[in-house]
């Protein structure tokens, strides 16, 4: 097994820029696994499934084949052989990879590839499950949060340097309702593990968190 550091959290709690952080300054590989339940959502999308339809979800996937790959240390994600990293980082591709990453068909496409990973490499692996139910035995765990109003401004103020329109009430509406749909479901909810460290990003730099989870795997 390599040297396995956890970290899952809610939506926009910055986990993805922290995780980068941490798994360059400690030389280990980055595995953003969100990513590759977007790889199955935006599938899914295409293939004109909808946000409700667990039987869709449950036959569709099957046909989604995920791998990653890394190019210049980036994590690629490849649908069917395609890179689709250009693709999956849309509103409606998280709003479905939150709604099928509920069903447990979904979650069983996924869980050899990201297990097999941490196994072969030192990982920085983040998501909603991993210290709780993919890497029970990682040596490090984080639970990185951030109060809902954070995360939105966050979020909105990503969009707004994209020169993307957004409404930041909406914004957060949706990251409150994410947050239902991941924590309250039966298959793998978003929880702390028992055994991760709890970390409230709301008033800190990302400096601060990234050092914060060093000292933890030093
Ligand atoms: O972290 P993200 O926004 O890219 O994740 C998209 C969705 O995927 C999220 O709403 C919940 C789901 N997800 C999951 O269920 N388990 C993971 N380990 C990672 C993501």
């Amino acid at each position: 097994m390599g040297f396995n550091v956890a970290i899952d959290g809610p939506a926009g709690a910055g986990k993805s820029t922290i995780a980068k952080l941490v798994a360059k300054e400690l030389g280990f590989i980055y595995v953003d696994t969100g990513a590759m339940y977007r790889a199955i959502a935006l599938y899914l999308l295409n293939k004109g499934i909808a946000l409700d339809d667990q039987e869709g979800f449950a036959k569709y996937c099957k046909e989604a084949d995920v791998t990653i790959k890394y190019i210049d240390g980036i994590q690629v994600v490849m649908l069917n052989g395609e890179n689709v990293n250009a693709f999956i980082r849309t509103e409606a591709v998280g709003n479905m990879a939150s709604a099928s990453s509920a069903n447990p068909e979904v979650r069983n496409r996924l869980l050899s590839l990201q297990r097999n990973l941490a196994e072969e490499f030192d990982v920085v692996m983040d998501g909603r499950d991993i210290g709780t139910n993919i890497l029970p035995n990682a040596q490090v765990k984080i639970f990185l949060t951030a109060s809902a109003d954070v995360r939105a401004k966050r979020r909105y103020d990503e969009l707004t340097a994209k020169g993307e329109e957004c409404d930041y009430e909406k914004i957060k509406a949706d990251i409150i309702e994410r947050d239902e749909r991941d924590s309250n479901r039966a298959v793998a909810p978003l929880k702390q593990a028992d055994d991760a460290h709890f970390i409230d990003s709301s008033d800190m730099t990302i400096e601060e968190v990234k050092n914060a989870i060093i000292a933890f795997c030093r």
